[in-house]
C-alpha cells in the first residue's frame, strides 16, 4: 500500500544518487521500490526506511564497501542531496548494529488516505494496484499437490501438502499469476494387485462401497498385506495382477478403475470441508509403461541409463547412488512416471514454473528428478521447485491409531461445538448452522496453526493449542474478523467509500498503528511470496489483530461525533479487507458471525 509515497521516495533517491559521485547512474525508480518498505518499529507516526545495505546489493555504491562506515559516509551524501518536501518532510540516517536505514518521515494525512481509500475503493484485489506488487511478472504457473496416494490412508504429510499448496496457488493467483491446481494421485502400481486381490479374495462387490469406500478399501489392503506377509505366494500374484493391468487387461483395469472412482469421490468430500479444488486430477497411471518407454529411449541415447545383467535399467546420481528407473520385468518406477509427467506437462501447459508440494522427506527423490530433466537437455527445469516441508506430529486421531482425515475434522468440529455451547445459549434453529460455523472455525484453526509454523521445520501439533481462541490461533483471526462485521453492522450508519475521509480525525497512537500496519500489506505479501513462506503472512495477520483489537478498544465509532466515526469506521473497513484478504490468500474462509 502507500503506492504514491513509495514511488516518490525511489524517485527521489534516484535524484539524488544522480550526477554524484557514487556510482549507480541510470538506475530506474522500479530497482528501488522495493526496498522502500514501511518502517514495522518506528514508535509514533508511520515512517518509511531503505536499508542501505539493501542498496549496496544493488550494486548503487559501487566504489564503496558495505561496512557500516562506509556506508555512514555515503548515507550522509545521499541525506544532503536528498529533496524535502510537504509530501516527504524529512529524510534522516539511522544507525543499526550492522546497518544504517535512510529513513523518511512522510505526510501522515497523504499515507492515511492513499492507504483506506485503495482498500475501500477496490476490495477484491486492492493491492494488486501496488506499484510492489506490479512488478512482478505474470507467469504461467503449475502447483501440483495433495497427491494422495489411493488405497493408502490420507495421512498428516497429504493434509500438510495440501493446506501449504492449496496457499501457494492461492498466493499466485491473488498476485495475477495464471494458474493450474494438480492433484497427482498416487493411483498405480503393485499395491492395486494387491488390493485387487483382496478385493477378489473376499468376494467383494462394487455395492459393498456405497459408504466409507476408502475406510473399507484401506481394510481390504492391510488384510492382503497380512496374507502376503506370511504366504510369499500371495505377493506374486498381487504382481501378476499389476501387471495385467500394465497390459490394459480390461477385466483388471475395471475393478482398478473402480477403486481409483470411489476413492476421488471421497476424496471430494474432504477437499470440499478443507474449501480446496484443483483444476486437474492426474496421477501415476497416466504414466504407464508405453508413455515411459519414450524418456527410457531418450536417457539411454545420453548414456544416462546402465542395463543390469538382471535386467533393470539404472541412473548413478551425482553422488554414485543408483536408482531403478525400469524393473527387471520392464515396469516402471515412480521416479520414472515423474519424468514423463513433467515432460508432458510442459508441452500442455508451456509452464514458466512449477511447484512440487511434497515432504521433506521426498528430497532426493526430486533432486534427481530435476538433474535426469536437465541432463536431458530441458532448459525449463530451472523452473522447477520442489516444496518441502517438514513433518508433524500430535495430529492423529484422538481416538485411534488410523489417520483418516474425516475423523480428524469431525472431531475438531465437535471440540468447537462444544465450546460454543460453553459459551452461548442455543436456540435449536441455531444449531443447524452452529454446525456449519464450527467446521469453518476448525478448518481454519487447523490451516492456520499448519501455516504459522516455519515450512521445513517438524513441529508437533495440538489441538488443545489449535482451537483456542486466546494466542496466535485461527479462532482467534476468525474472531476479529467477525468484531468488524459486527461493527459495520451495528455502528449506527452506514459506510460509503465515496463519502471524503478526513485522515486528519485518525492521528491518536492506535489509528497510526493500524494505519502502517495497513500500508505493509503489499510488502507482507511480496515477502510471503519470494519465500514461498506462509508464516510470514501469517505472524502479519496476527500483528495486524492485535493492531485492531487496541484500535477497537480505544476508538469507539458508535459513541464518538458522527464525523470522527466515520472516518474511524472507513479505518475498520480497511482493516476488514486486509484481513480477509489476507485469510483468504491462506484458504482460510473469512467468517461473518460465530
Ligand atoms: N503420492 C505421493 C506420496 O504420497 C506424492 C506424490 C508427489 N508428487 C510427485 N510428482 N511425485 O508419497
Amino acid at each position: 500500500m502507500a503506492y504514491k509515497l513509495r514511488s516518490l521516495i525511489s524517485n527521489k533517491i534516484v535524484q539524488a544518487i544522480e550526477g554524484f559521485p557514487i556510482g549507480g547512474r541510470g538506475l530506474k525508480p522500479s530497482t528501488i521500490l522495493p526496498c522502500v518498505q514501511v518502517d514495522s518499529k518506528s514508535g509514533g507516526e508511520p515512517e518509511f526506511g531503505v536499508s542501505l545495505k539493501a542498496l549496496h546489493h544493488l550494486g548503487i555504491f559501487t566504489d564503496h564497501d558495505d561496512s557500516t562506515r562506509s556506508l555512514a559516509h555515503v548515507g550522509s551524501s545521499l541525506v544532503e542531496k536528498l529533496e524535502t518536501d510537504t509530501t516527504i518532510p524529512a529524510a534522516y540516517l539511522c544507525q543499526g548494529k550492522t546497518d544504517i536505514t535512510l529513513k523518511f518521515k512522510v505526510d501522515y494525512s497523504l499515507l492515511a488516505s492513499e492507504v483506506i481509500s485503495i482498500t475501500n475503493n477496490k476490495p477484491k484485489s486492492f493491492w494488486q494496484c501496488s506499484a510492489l506488487i506490479n512488478l512482478l511478472p505474470h507467469e504461467r504457473v503449475v502447483v501440483e499437490f495433495s497427491s494422495p496416494n489411493i488405497a493408502k490412508p490420507f495421512h498428516v504429510g497429504h493434509l500438510r501438502s495440501t493446506i501449504l499448496g492449496n496457499f501457494v496457488a492461492g498466493l499466485h493467483a491473488a498476485l495475477g499469476h495464471t494458474v493450474t491446481r494438480i492433484n497427482y494421485l498416487g493411483d498405480w502400481g503393485t499395491q492395486f494387485g494387491l488390493l485387487k486381490y483382496g478385493y477378489d479374495s473376499q468376494n467383494l462387490t462394487e455395492s459393498d462401497l456405497k459408504e466409507d469406500a476408502v475406510k473399507k478399501l484401506y481394510k481390504v489392503y492391510v488384510w492382503a498385506n497380512r496374507q502376503a506377509e506370511s504366504d510369499p505366494s500371495v505377493a506374486d500374484t498381487a504382481r501378476q495382477i499389476f501387471n495385467k493391468m500394465e497390459r490394459g487387461d480390461p477385466e483388471a483395469l475395471s475393478t482398478w478403475e473402480l477403486f481409483r472412482r470411489v476413492s476421488v469421490e471421497d476424496l471430494h468430500g474432504i477437499y470440499h470441508r478443507l474449501n480446496v479444488y484443483f483444476d486437474e486430477y492426474h496421477g501415476e497411471s497416466m504414466y504407464g509403461s508405453e508413455k515411459c518407454c519414450e524418456i527410457v529411449k531418450a536417457m539411454e541415447e545420453k548414456g544416462l541409463l546402465e542395463a543390469l545383467p538382471d535386467g533393470r535399467k539404472i541412473y548413478e546420481t551425482k553422488h554414485g547412488q543408483k536408482v531403478t528407473i525400469v524393473k527387471s520385468d520392464g515396469s516402471m518406477m515412480y521416479l520414472s512416471r515423474d519424468i514423463a509427467g513433467a515432460i508432458e506437462r510442459h508441452d500442455k501447459y508451456d509452464f514458466t514454473k512449477m511447484y512440487y508440494v511434497v515432504e521433506n522427506g521426498q528430497s532426493d527423490h526430486f533432486t534427481h528428478l530435476f538433474r535426469i530433466l536437465e541432463q536431458l537437455g530441458y532448459d525449463w527445469v530451472q523452473g522447477l521447485k520442489h516444496i518441502k516441508f517438514g513433518r508433524v506430529q500430535g495430529m492423529s486421531s484422538r481416538k485411534g491409531t488410523a489417520v483418516f482425515l474425516q475423523n480428524l475434522l469431525d472431531e475438531a468440529q465437535e471440540v468447537m461445538m462444544d465450546k460454543q455451547e460453553d459459551t452461548q445459549t442455543t436456540k435449536d434453529s441455531a444449531r443447524v448452522s452452529m454446525g456449519k460455523v464450527a467446521e469453518r472455525v476448525a478448518v481454519s484453526s487447523i490451516i492456520v496453526g499448519d501455516l504459522k509454523q516455519r515450512r521445513q521445520r517438524d513441529y508437533i501439533f495440538s489441538w488443545e493449542k489449535a482451537l483456542q481462541s486466546r494466542g496466535d490461533t485461527g479462532v482467534k483471526l476468525q474472531y476479529v474478523h467477525c468484531r468488524l462485521v459486527s461493527l459495520e453492522r451495528n455502528c449506527g450508519f452506514k459506510y460509503d467509500s465515496e463519502m471524503p475521509l478526513t485522515p486528519a480525525l485518525l492521528t491518536q497512537p492506535p489509528a497510526a498503528r493500524l494505519i502502517r500496519e495497513l500500508a505493509r500489506f503489499d510488502e507482507v505479501l511480496l515477502e510471503t511470496y519470494s519465500e514461498l513462506e506462509p508464516c510470514v503472512l501469517v505472524a502479519y495477520l496476527f500483528t495486524l489483530c492485535g493492531s485492531v483489537n487496541k484500535a477497537l478498544k480505544q476508538l469507539p465509532v458508535k459513541s464518538a461525533p458522527r464525523e470522527v466515526g466515520e472516518a474511524r469506521l472507513a479505518m475498520f473497513v480497511a482493516a476488514r479487507h486486509t484481513l480477509a484478504a489476507g485469510l483468504n490468500i491462506l484458504g482460510v474462509q473469512p467468517l461473518e458471525e460465530m
